[in-house]
């Protein structure tokens, strides 16, 4: 059977999917243990310092040593990148876009052995990893579409005749030089690829950081990259610490933009570092979310719980997207709680290798820790955990990071209803005013997605009073969670996006460009 991964398939997957994921789960799996270097200047570079890193799946399967770049490895990235920069900005807007579809097309051909990679590397469940690594490639082929559908993005302007001359007029958009991508461990292909795609097309060159938790998927990005031909020092990928790493790429005089996606905390600093020096520099960051959830008394409560389920709790919470507060009419909260708390149960919780597992791991022993650590203060603090809370620590289980999702109702002064956490705990409000719900919603410094379940009367109310850049309404696939390249444009308000232009919109390739008046007497 022949079939192509969409943002279809996600939701209803064929069953060839399944056997070619498995055919690739045991290829991958075949060839764990190796070395991985620094990919610059178009060539691998042996790194000085490696770390062995573990899977979070099961801490005995090791996933192969990585490079740890140093100062002096980013500065030899940055030069190789500054260096290639004339000649990749002088190609045509059509034979860069050719070369970007040439390394999504590639990376199609890859698209299992990749999620396999992401399944091991994060523990994210197959169609979590299949819906990364093919969102990937479709960033490739959106970015190359609209930039050469845009011509580029410039625009002929009318001519002026003064004093018996004739201005020729036009405005230009340009590359800044070396754009820097720091890329986050939840979606470490995607959201490395995507910035790489809109940087590259618009003939900015780029060097990448992963997240010191995923130098895999950055490093089999670097792969599709090499293997599509790009020249070299188009393209650069460090892997390493983010203290040091990120410090030293956001600190050096040739980086000319970065896209960051991350904590608020780091987003911030880095905001500030590219506003200071010389002059200021480009900064898209994209940050956290504590993203809300309303549900009035006209909601269909069964499509309500299917899509809180599937956005607070997949992939552990482990998104900037995810649902985290719940505000529920008083009317039909018993309802949607007893809904929630069998959907819940229902959860299978293990190896996210195995197809029936819908939830695996959280990321690290520093997630697993925090998860303790909230769980201990929603208890001390008077919340009434209605469902989950503990650490799975039998069998098999006990060498990897399992926790059951989590629904809380508590008191509006608990501090965790501002706390971004990460992990797949949900607090939940009962409210019988609907303004008071909507105000409690956008008490947040985040503005990134929020949803809503009602009448489809109540829709427009709620989107046009919510404060976050992707909105939801009715939606079973998920309440927060699961934008798409070219169906659902991804961007922050407020603290969770430092531009307001969403990843993959008619917006987003301009920033990665400056623009240039052109004047010409004839
Ligand atoms: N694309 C991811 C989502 O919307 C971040 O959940």
């Amino acid at each position: 059977m022949s079939f192509r991964l969409t943002y279809a398939t996600m939701f209803n997957p064929p069953e060839a999917m399944h056997e070619r994921f498995e055919a690739a789960m045991a290829r991958v799996s075949a060839d764990l243990g190796r070395r991985h270097e620094l990919f610059i200047n178009g060539e691998d570079r042996p790194a000085a310092n490696h770390a062995q890193r573990r899977s979070p799946i099961d801490s005995a399967l090791s996933l192969g040593e990585f490079a740890l770049a140093n100062a002096g490895d980013v500065d030899s990235a940055m030069r190789a990148a500054h260096a290639a920069f004339p000649a990749w900005r002088a190609l045509p807007v059509a034979e860069r876009a050719r070369l970007m579809r040439k390394v999504g097309d590639l990376m199609e051909e890859r698209v299992y052995d990749i999620a396999a990679a992401l399944t091991l590397e994060v523990g994210k469940n197959r169609m979590e990893a299949l819906g990364e690594a093919q969102e990937t490639v479709d960033f490739f082929h959106y970015y190359a579409d609209d930039y050469e559908q845009n011509a580029g993005y410039d625009r002929p302007l009318p001519n002026d005749p003064l004093e018996g001359t004739v201005s020729r007029n036009r405005s230009v958009m340009r590359p800044h030089g070396v754009w820097v991508v720091i890329a986050p461990f939840n979606f470490p292909f995607a959201l490395a690829g995507g910035p790489v795609a809109a940087a590259l097309v618009t003939g900015n060159t780029v060097v990448v950081k992963a997240a010191s938790d995923t130098p895999w998927s950055g490093r089999l990005l670097a792969d599709c990259i090499r293997d599509a031909g790009l020249p070299p020092g188009v393209f650069n990928y460090v892997s390493g610490s983010g203290r040091e790493v990120g410090e030293a790429l956001a600190q050096h005089p040739l980086t000319a933009g970065i896209t960051f996606t991350g904590s608020v905390g780091v987003g911030m600093q880095l905001l500030r570092q590219m506003a200071g020096g010389a002059y200021p520099r480009p900064c898209i960051a994209e940050m956290g979310g504590k993203n809300p959830c309303i549900v009035t008394e006209n909601a269909d409560l069964e499509r309500a719980a299917t899509g809180i389920v599937r956005s607070a709790f997949g992939m552990g919470g482990q998104k900037c997207s995810a649902l985290s507060r719940l505000y529920v009419h008083d009317s039909v909260a018993d309802q949607l709680i007893g809904l929630l708390r069998g959907k819940i149960e229902a959860i299978r919780i293990g190896d996210a290798r195995s197809r029936e597992n819908w939830l695996g791991p959280v990321i690290n022993d520093s997630a697993y820790g925090n998860y303790a650590h909230y769980m201990q203060q929603l208890q001390s603090d008077g919340a009434t955990v209605v469902a989950g809370g503990r650490q799975l620590r039998d069998g098999d289980l006990a060498r990897g990071y399992y926790v059951e999702p989590v629904l809380a109702e508590a008191d509006l002064a608990h501090p965790l209803w501002k706390q971004e956490m990460f992990l797949p705990i949900v607090m939940l409000h009962r409210y019988r005013d609907r303004e008071h719900a909507m105000r409690l919603a956008n008490d947040t410094d985040m503005g990134l997605t929020a949803g809503f379940y009602g009448g489809s009367d109540e829709v427009p109310w709620f989107q046009d009073r919510i404060e976050a850049g992707v909105t939801y309404a009715n939606r079973p696939q998920g309440a927060t969670t699961g934008a798409w390249p070219g169906y659902q444009p991804f961007g922050g308000w407020k603290g969770s996006g430092s531009t307001g232009k969403a990843i993959a919109s008619f917006y987003y390739l301009q920033q990665y460009l400056r623009e240039q008046s052109r004047t010409v007497v004839e």
